[in-house]
């Protein structure tokens, strides 16, 4: 089988399992799947997110009281809380800072330089909000201005950041899936949860953020509610000339 055909059918297998096998399970499949989800592209590299996991069938009860007892829960081995962490925004800035000086060195190229001023300079511009949005208005009439005369990015805001940073959570949790897929698991992504209990339980400070759940398991037939419905490709492609 070539990548492709792998991978076709690592895609085809995942789904969004509900009910899971009460025994057969292998948590080496969650340790290699995040350490793949680990590598998903995030936004300026910033990688704000963190994944909790919750291993004990104690925890996992008060987590799926969290996830209103759904049954993907209720019957999952592991449960990986996938949190966006907008708030780390400093340290993740200073650690791509310490790499870009770790690879350049004392007289940095142009590339170097620019990457320099991108973390020291650009990423506090863009992630340095106010609680009352004052700056992201400064910021989103500065853009609106110039983007008259020039191409501008326009999420500048302290809302458009939180989407950027659940944007990048969202592919790491993807990963993850897809991982557990070609490890021969199941897993279901669920936000149907109460988030401010689950982030009290897990002690997560205030401004971080709950972007999904994801059990993991291996399925029962049961643990499939039905067959695969997709809107048509031709309705969700637009090709553009
Ligand atoms: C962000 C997100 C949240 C979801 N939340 C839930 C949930 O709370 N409970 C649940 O049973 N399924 C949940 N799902 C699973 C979807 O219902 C499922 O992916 C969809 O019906 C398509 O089915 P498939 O994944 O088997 O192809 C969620 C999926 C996503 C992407």
């Amino acid at each position: 089988m070539n990548n492709s055909e792998a991978f076709d059918q690592i895609v085809k297998t995942r789904r969004a399992v509900r009910k899971y096998h009460p025994a057969d399970y292998n948590p080496i499949a969650v340790t290699n799947s995040l350490e793949r989800a680990q590598l998903a592209p995030s936004s300026s590299n910033m990688q704000l997110w963190e994944m909790y996991r919750v291993s004990t069938p104690e925890k996992i009860k008060e987590v799926s009281f969290c996830c209103l007892g759904q049954n993907t829960t209720e019957t999952a081995k592991e449960i990986i809380v996938v949190v966006a962490r907008p708030d780390l925004w400093r340290q993740r800035a200073e650690a791509n800072l310490n790499h870009v000086k770790n690879v350049h060195g004392d007289r940095p190229s142009f590339r170097g330089q620019s990457a320099l001023k991108y973390y020291s300079k650009l990423m506090p511009l863009l992630y340095n909000n106010d609680f009352f949005g004052f700056r992201g208005l400064m910021k989103k009439i500065f853009v609106t201005i110039a983007g008259f005369k020039r191409p501008m990015v326009r999420q500048v805001t302290g809302t458009d950041m939180r989407i950027v940073v659940h944007k990048s959570a969202a592919l790491a949790a993807q990963t993850f899936m897809l991982s557990m897929s070609a490890e021969g698991h199941d897993t279901c992504p669920v936000e149907g949860m109460d988030s401010k209990r689950l982030k009290q339980l897990l002690n997560l400070p205030r401004k971080a953020e709950i972007n999904m759940v994801i059990s993991c398991g291996k399925r029962i037939p049961e643990g499939i509610y039905g067959d695969r419905f997709r809107i048509p490709l031709s309705e969700m492609v637009k090709q553009v000339d």
